[in-house]
Protein backbone atom coordinates (compact mmCIF):
# COMPACT_ATOMS: atom_id res chain seq x y z
CA UNK A 1 0.00 0.00 0.00
CA UNK A 2 2.59 2.59 0.84
CA UNK A 3 4.94 2.58 -2.10
CA UNK A 4 1.84 2.59 -4.17
CA UNK A 5 0.26 5.76 -2.55
CA UNK A 6 3.28 7.30 -2.19
CA UNK A 7 3.99 6.83 -5.79
CA UNK A 8 0.90 9.06 -6.82
CA UNK A 9 2.86 11.72 -4.82
CA UNK A 10 5.50 13.17 -7.77
CA UNK A 11 8.38 14.19 -6.75
CA UNK A 12 8.71 13.09 -2.89
CA UNK A 13 11.53 11.12 -2.18
CA UNK A 14 10.76 8.06 -0.17
CA UNK A 15 14.21 7.28 1.46
CA UNK A 16 13.83 10.96 3.53
CA UNK A 17 10.14 10.82 4.52
CA UNK A 18 9.95 12.97 7.79
CA UNK A 19 9.48 10.35 10.88
CA UNK A 20 7.74 12.87 13.16
CA UNK A 21 5.77 16.02 11.70
CA UNK A 22 4.79 19.13 14.43
CA UNK A 23 1.94 21.63 13.13
CA UNK A 24 0.48 24.71 14.31
CA UNK A 25 -2.79 25.16 12.74
CA UNK A 26 -3.12 28.83 13.44
CA UNK A 27 -5.55 30.97 11.30
CA UNK A 28 -9.12 29.61 11.83
CA UNK A 29 -10.28 32.77 13.06
CA UNK A 30 -9.07 34.88 10.44
CA UNK A 31 -10.47 32.81 7.78
CA UNK A 32 -14.12 32.88 9.53
CA UNK A 33 -13.85 36.94 9.56
CA UNK A 34 -13.21 36.55 5.74
CA UNK A 35 -16.06 34.84 5.19
CA UNK A 36 -18.02 37.11 7.38
CA UNK A 37 -18.89 34.71 9.92
CA UNK A 38 -18.00 33.88 14.06
CA UNK A 39 -14.36 32.40 14.72
CA UNK A 40 -16.03 29.47 15.76
CA UNK A 41 -16.86 28.55 11.89
CA UNK A 42 -13.53 28.62 11.22
CA UNK A 43 -12.42 26.05 14.00
CA UNK A 44 -15.20 23.72 12.68
CA UNK A 45 -13.60 24.02 9.07
CA UNK A 46 -10.12 23.10 10.76
CA UNK A 47 -11.29 19.86 10.93
CA UNK A 48 -11.28 19.08 7.40
CA UNK A 49 -8.03 20.02 7.07
CA UNK A 50 -7.02 17.78 10.13
CA UNK A 51 -8.39 14.51 8.22
CA UNK A 52 -6.53 16.06 5.59
CA UNK A 53 -3.20 15.94 7.19
CA UNK A 54 -3.76 12.86 8.87
CA UNK A 55 -4.74 10.81 5.50
CA UNK A 56 -1.44 12.57 4.23
CA UNK A 57 0.83 11.61 6.97
CA UNK A 58 -1.05 7.64 6.82
CA UNK A 59 -0.75 7.55 3.15
CA UNK A 60 3.42 8.83 2.80
CA UNK A 61 4.69 6.89 5.83
CA UNK A 62 4.83 9.80 8.11
CA UNK A 63 5.18 7.88 11.57
CA UNK A 64 4.64 10.87 13.87
CA UNK A 65 2.12 14.00 13.73
CA UNK A 66 1.61 16.14 16.95
CA UNK A 67 -1.05 19.37 16.32
CA UNK A 68 -0.97 22.28 18.43
CA UNK A 69 -4.71 22.35 18.83
CA UNK A 70 -5.15 24.70 22.47
CA UNK A 71 -2.05 26.50 24.55
CA UNK A 72 -1.99 26.74 27.53
CA UNK A 73 -2.30 30.86 26.71
CA UNK A 74 -5.17 29.79 25.05
CA UNK A 75 -7.52 29.82 28.05
CA UNK A 76 -7.10 33.87 28.41
CA UNK A 77 -9.58 33.66 25.30
CA UNK A 78 -13.39 34.33 25.59
CA UNK A 79 -15.60 31.87 27.69
CA UNK A 80 -17.36 31.49 24.74
CA UNK A 81 -15.20 30.44 22.54
CA UNK A 82 -12.95 28.14 24.91
CA UNK A 83 -16.05 26.53 25.48
CA UNK A 84 -17.12 26.00 21.92
CA UNK A 85 -13.54 24.79 21.50
CA UNK A 86 -14.08 21.96 24.02
CA UNK A 87 -17.07 20.63 22.38
CA UNK A 88 -15.72 20.72 19.02
CA UNK A 89 -13.17 18.53 20.36
CA UNK A 90 -15.67 16.10 21.40
CA UNK A 91 -17.69 15.78 18.63
CA UNK A 92 -14.64 15.52 16.30
CA UNK A 93 -12.70 12.97 18.50
CA UNK A 94 -15.89 10.88 18.63
CA UNK A 95 -16.84 11.48 15.10
CA UNK A 96 -13.59 10.57 13.51
CA UNK A 97 -12.96 7.11 15.38
CA UNK A 98 -14.06 5.18 12.45
CA UNK A 99 -11.45 7.41 10.14
CA UNK A 100 -8.88 6.52 12.71
CA UNK A 101 -9.53 2.92 12.60
CA UNK A 102 -9.59 3.23 8.86
CA UNK A 103 -6.29 4.81 8.37
CA UNK A 104 -4.96 3.05 10.85
CA UNK A 105 -3.83 5.77 13.49
CA UNK A 106 -2.77 5.72 17.10
CA UNK A 107 -4.32 8.57 19.13
CA UNK A 108 -2.24 10.43 22.21
CA UNK A 109 -2.12 13.55 23.93
CA UNK A 110 0.41 15.55 25.45
CA UNK A 111 -0.41 18.92 28.12
CA UNK A 112 -1.95 19.46 31.24
CA UNK A 113 -5.35 17.09 30.24
CA UNK A 114 -7.04 17.57 33.67
CA UNK A 115 -7.31 21.20 33.33
CA UNK A 116 -9.66 20.03 30.24
CA UNK A 117 -13.59 19.63 31.27
CA UNK A 118 -14.25 15.64 31.96
CA UNK A 119 -16.15 14.95 29.12
CA UNK A 120 -12.77 15.84 26.77
CA UNK A 121 -10.52 13.68 29.40
CA UNK A 122 -13.13 10.87 29.13
CA UNK A 123 -13.48 10.87 25.20
CA UNK A 124 -9.96 11.21 24.74
CA UNK A 125 -9.23 8.16 27.20
CA UNK A 126 -11.53 6.54 25.19
CA UNK A 127 -10.45 7.01 21.67
CA UNK A 128 -7.08 6.47 23.08
CA UNK A 129 -7.76 3.00 24.33
CA UNK A 130 -10.10 2.10 20.76
CA UNK A 131 -7.02 2.94 18.47
CA UNK A 132 -3.75 2.01 21.07
CA UNK A 133 -3.28 -0.82 18.31
CA UNK A 134 -2.98 1.29 15.38
CA UNK A 135 0.22 0.99 14.06
CA UNK A 136 0.66 2.95 10.72
CA UNK A 137 0.38 6.92 12.24
CA UNK A 138 0.54 8.44 15.59
CA UNK A 139 -1.42 11.57 16.56
CA UNK A 140 -0.57 13.58 19.13
CA UNK A 141 -2.66 15.99 19.75
CA UNK A 142 -1.39 19.38 21.69
CA UNK A 143 -4.20 20.11 24.15
CA UNK A 144 -3.46 22.71 27.01
CA UNK A 145 -0.09 22.68 26.18
CA UNK A 146 3.13 24.79 26.13
CA UNK A 147 6.60 24.05 25.88
CA UNK A 148 7.24 26.02 28.82
CA UNK A 149 4.55 24.19 31.11
CA UNK A 150 6.60 21.22 30.15
CA UNK A 151 9.77 22.01 30.88
CA UNK A 152 8.79 23.03 34.20
CA UNK A 153 7.08 19.90 35.25
CA UNK A 154 9.98 18.36 34.14
CA UNK A 155 11.81 20.03 36.10
CA UNK A 156 10.45 19.33 39.11
CA UNK A 157 9.95 15.51 38.58
CA UNK A 158 13.61 15.97 37.85
CA UNK A 159 14.42 17.69 41.37
CA UNK A 160 11.70 15.83 43.43
CA UNK A 161 14.40 12.87 42.09
CA UNK A 162 17.25 14.52 43.16
CA UNK A 163 15.62 15.37 46.52
CA UNK A 164 15.24 11.68 47.23
CA UNK A 165 18.97 11.10 46.20
CA UNK A 166 17.55 8.70 43.08
CA UNK A 167 19.72 10.82 40.91
CA UNK A 168 22.55 12.96 41.40
CA UNK A 169 23.02 16.39 40.24
CA UNK A 170 25.90 15.90 38.43
CA UNK A 171 24.50 12.98 36.22
CA UNK A 172 21.79 15.41 35.00
CA UNK A 173 22.12 15.95 31.04
CA UNK A 174 19.88 15.77 28.09
CA UNK A 175 18.65 12.37 28.38
CA UNK A 176 17.50 13.25 31.81
CA UNK A 177 14.98 16.10 30.15
CA UNK A 178 14.13 14.13 27.56
CA UNK A 179 12.81 11.51 29.28
CA UNK A 180 11.05 13.72 32.20
CA UNK A 181 8.79 15.45 29.47
CA UNK A 182 5.56 14.83 28.30
CA UNK A 183 6.91 13.83 24.58
CA UNK A 184 9.40 11.52 26.16
CA UNK A 185 7.90 8.52 24.05
CA UNK A 186 8.30 10.06 20.54
CA UNK A 187 11.34 11.15 18.32
CA UNK A 188 11.84 14.87 17.82
CA UNK A 189 10.11 16.93 15.43
CA UNK A 190 11.88 16.68 11.93
CA UNK A 191 9.78 19.01 10.66
CA UNK A 192 7.49 22.10 12.11
CA UNK A 193 5.02 23.50 9.74
CA UNK A 194 2.89 26.85 11.12
CA UNK A 195 0.26 27.90 8.66
CA UNK A 196 -1.63 31.41 8.68
CA UNK A 197 1.63 33.29 7.67
CA UNK A 198 2.75 34.12 11.19
CA UNK A 199 6.39 33.47 11.91
CA UNK A 200 6.64 32.48 15.45
CA UNK A 201 6.77 29.24 17.44
CA UNK A 202 3.83 30.61 20.04
CA UNK A 203 5.39 28.17 23.05
CA UNK A 204 5.06 25.00 21.38
CA UNK A 205 7.65 22.31 21.72
CA UNK A 206 10.55 24.57 22.80
CA UNK A 207 12.87 21.96 23.99
CA UNK A 208 12.07 19.40 20.99
CA UNK A 209 12.65 21.92 17.98
CA UNK A 210 16.13 22.34 18.43
CA UNK A 211 17.37 21.15 15.24
CA UNK A 212 13.62 20.85 13.46
CA UNK A 213 13.59 22.38 10.09
CA UNK A 214 10.78 24.86 9.66
CA UNK A 215 8.63 25.37 7.06
CA UNK A 216 6.13 28.92 7.45
CA UNK A 217 3.06 28.78 5.15
CA UNK A 218 0.45 32.00 4.35
CA UNK A 219 -2.29 29.25 3.75
CA UNK A 220 -5.03 29.09 6.34
CA UNK A 221 -5.33 26.01 8.60
CA UNK A 222 -9.13 25.55 7.08
CA UNK A 223 -7.51 25.38 3.99
CA UNK A 224 -4.42 23.29 4.77
CA UNK A 225 -4.25 20.40 1.94
CA UNK A 226 -3.01 17.51 1.01
CA UNK A 227 -0.95 19.48 -1.76
CA UNK A 228 0.18 22.14 1.15
CA UNK A 229 1.67 19.06 3.04
CA UNK A 230 3.76 17.73 0.26
CA UNK A 231 4.45 21.23 -0.55
CA UNK A 232 6.44 21.24 3.00
CA UNK A 233 7.60 17.57 3.22
CA UNK A 234 9.26 18.97 -0.55
CA UNK A 235 10.91 21.77 1.04
CA UNK A 236 11.84 19.46 4.07
CA UNK A 237 13.53 17.51 1.59
CA UNK A 238 15.56 20.11 -0.29
CA UNK A 239 17.45 21.35 3.17
CA UNK A 240 20.48 20.08 4.00
CA UNK A 241 20.41 19.16 7.91
CA UNK A 242 24.23 20.22 8.93
CA UNK A 243 23.36 19.51 12.82
CA UNK A 244 26.30 22.01 13.15
CA UNK A 245 28.58 19.95 10.91
CA UNK A 246 30.09 20.55 7.73
CA UNK A 247 28.63 20.04 4.03
CA UNK A 248 31.58 17.60 3.83
CA UNK A 249 31.52 16.23 6.76
CA UNK A 250 28.10 15.03 6.00
CA UNK A 251 28.68 13.43 2.53
CA UNK A 252 31.27 11.51 4.76
CA UNK A 253 28.67 10.43 7.17
CA UNK A 254 25.73 9.85 5.25
CA UNK A 255 22.69 12.58 5.08
CA UNK A 256 19.28 12.88 6.55
CA UNK A 257 19.69 11.40 10.19
CA UNK A 258 18.74 13.11 13.23
CA UNK A 259 20.96 12.42 15.45
CA UNK A 260 18.98 14.21 18.79
C1 LIG B 1 -5.90 28.41 15.46
O1 LIG B 1 -6.63 29.43 14.84
C2 LIG B 1 -6.74 27.56 16.39
C3 LIG B 1 -6.47 27.75 17.82
C4 LIG B 1 -5.53 28.49 18.33
C5 LIG B 1 -7.33 27.04 18.73
P1 LIG B 1 -6.88 30.81 15.58
O2 LIG B 1 -8.13 30.69 16.40
O3 LIG B 1 -5.68 31.23 16.33
O4 LIG B 1 -7.15 31.78 14.36
P2 LIG B 1 -6.53 33.23 14.13
O5 LIG B 1 -5.06 33.11 14.30
O6 LIG B 1 -7.16 34.14 15.14
O7 LIG B 1 -6.90 33.56 12.72
C1 LIG C 1 -0.96 28.92 18.61
O1 LIG C 1 -1.81 29.75 17.91
C2 LIG C 1 -1.73 27.89 19.35
C3 LIG C 1 -2.43 26.89 18.55
C4 LIG C 1 -2.37 26.76 17.25
C5 LIG C 1 -3.22 25.95 19.31
P1 LIG C 1 -2.28 31.15 18.52
O2 LIG C 1 -3.14 31.78 17.51
O3 LIG C 1 -2.85 30.95 19.86
O4 LIG C 1 -0.89 31.90 18.67
P2 LIG C 1 -0.54 33.45 18.76
O5 LIG C 1 -1.31 34.00 19.92
O6 LIG C 1 -0.97 34.09 17.47
O7 LIG C 1 0.93 33.50 18.94
MG1 LIG D 1 -4.02 32.27 15.83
Amino acid sequence: MTSDTLASYPGINPHRIPRHVAIIMDGNGRWAKQQGHMRIFGHKHGVNAVRNTLEFAAEVGIEFVTLYAFSTENWNRPEREINALMQLLVDTIEKELPNLMKNNIRLKTIGNIHQLPSRCVRQLKETEAATAGNTRTTLILALSYSGRWDIIEAVKKIALNAQNGEIDIENINEDTLNRALNTAEYPNPDLLIRTSGEMRISNFLLWEIAYSEIHFTSVLWPDFRKEHFLEAVLDYQSRERRFGKTSDQLAEDGKGVNPI
